[in-house]
């Protein structure tokens, strides 16, 4: 079998269409303007690549984009002290701290003081545990954009065997939580699993999302099982150059896979499209307006 491939980048493309036309009926009918606060601190080149093309693609979609960069040897009070701010800003309807925070700075104690109805990561803990027990929240934009693509191409995944891999707060907890709001039997692997391969190939749906390049070959797959794979990895190849790669082997597991999403171009522009659909979302709810459901679990 050789895979459908599903093309993340198109799908992104609608949502972000969607959420632009959302953003536009917001402002015609209710002279509102969502607002997205990004905080960097620090000056890790991946985030700032990351915030780079939020603040972007946040002005695209009609929105306002808010960027705040910090020096990395930010004080714990001026962070939290931002926050406050922002929390009370009228014109901000999302809120979000770009993750690896420098090492002296609390992840936890910073998350959690951003306002719930603003937390467009769904990191926060009172958004974590309305997730953990089916409630409505902020969903995570990662595994939010996981699960459209899913939901797209499956319909119902009602009833199928999902493995994750990979147990971190970002991804694989939420991915895991969100398959089994939509009735599927999960398994979250990780580094101590025993006999992974085997755990895996039980899998109709394979999210990978462990960070390690390339370190899901195609023989642990189950015939026909969609893969989808959250790996962003820069490697080098023979030639010297430099790639992006994901978790999963592309060409052994496209050979076996129903359906595969490539990297580039598969979970990652999700993530931002559904950070944007996020923000919406926010905002209807801040005013008490009626929301598109079309882009939340
Ligand atoms: N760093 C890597 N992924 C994310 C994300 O989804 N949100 C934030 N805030 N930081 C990240």
């Amino acid at each position: 079998m050789t895979a459908q491939v599903i093309d993340g980048k198109a799908f992104a493309g609608r949502v972000r269409e969607k959420v632009a036309a959302q953003v536009a009926s917001l402002k015609a009918e209710h002279n509102i303007t969502p607002g997205l606060a990004v905080v960097l601190v620090g000056e890790d080149p991946a985030s700032q690549v990351y915030v780079r093309s939020k603040g972007k693609q946040t002005v695209e979609a009609g929105m306002n984009s808010y960027e705040y960069k910090l020096e990395a040897d930010t004080s714990e009070s001026d962070l939290l002290a931002m926050i406050d701010k922002l929390n009370a800003d009228d014109n901000v309807h999302g809120i979000l701290v770009q993750l690896p925070l420098p090492k002296h700075l609390n992840e936890d104690l910073v998350i959690n003081r951003i306002a719930p109805s603003k937390d467009v990561d769904g990191f926060h803990i009172s958004n974590v545990g309305l997730l953990g027990t089916g409630q409505k929240s902020m969903v995570p934009c990662t595994p939010l954009g996981c699960l459209l693509m899913l939901r797209d191409h499956h319909g119902s995944l009602s009833g199928m065997d999902a493995v994750v891999i990979g147990r971190s707060n970002i991804v694989g907890k939420p991915m895991a939580q969100l398959l089994l709001n939509d009735s599927c039997t999960v398994t979250i692997a990780h580094s101590r699993t025993k006999n992974l391969a085997d755990v895996v190939r039980r899998a109709d749906i394979v999210v990978a999302a462990v960070g390690r390049p390339e370190m899901v070959p195609g023989d642990w797959i189950k015939e026909g099982a969609t893969v989808i794979d959250v790996g962003i990895n820069r490697i080098e190849t023979d030639e010297g150059k430099t790639k992006l790669v994901g978790d999963v082997d592309y060409d052994s597991c496209a050979a076996v896979a129903g359906a595969i999403t490539p990297v580039p171009g598969g979970v990652g522009p999700m993530t931002i499209a559904c950070l944007l659909a996020n923000t919406v979302t926010a905002c209807c709810r801040i005013h008490g307006l009626a929301e598109d459901n079309e882009f939340t679990a």
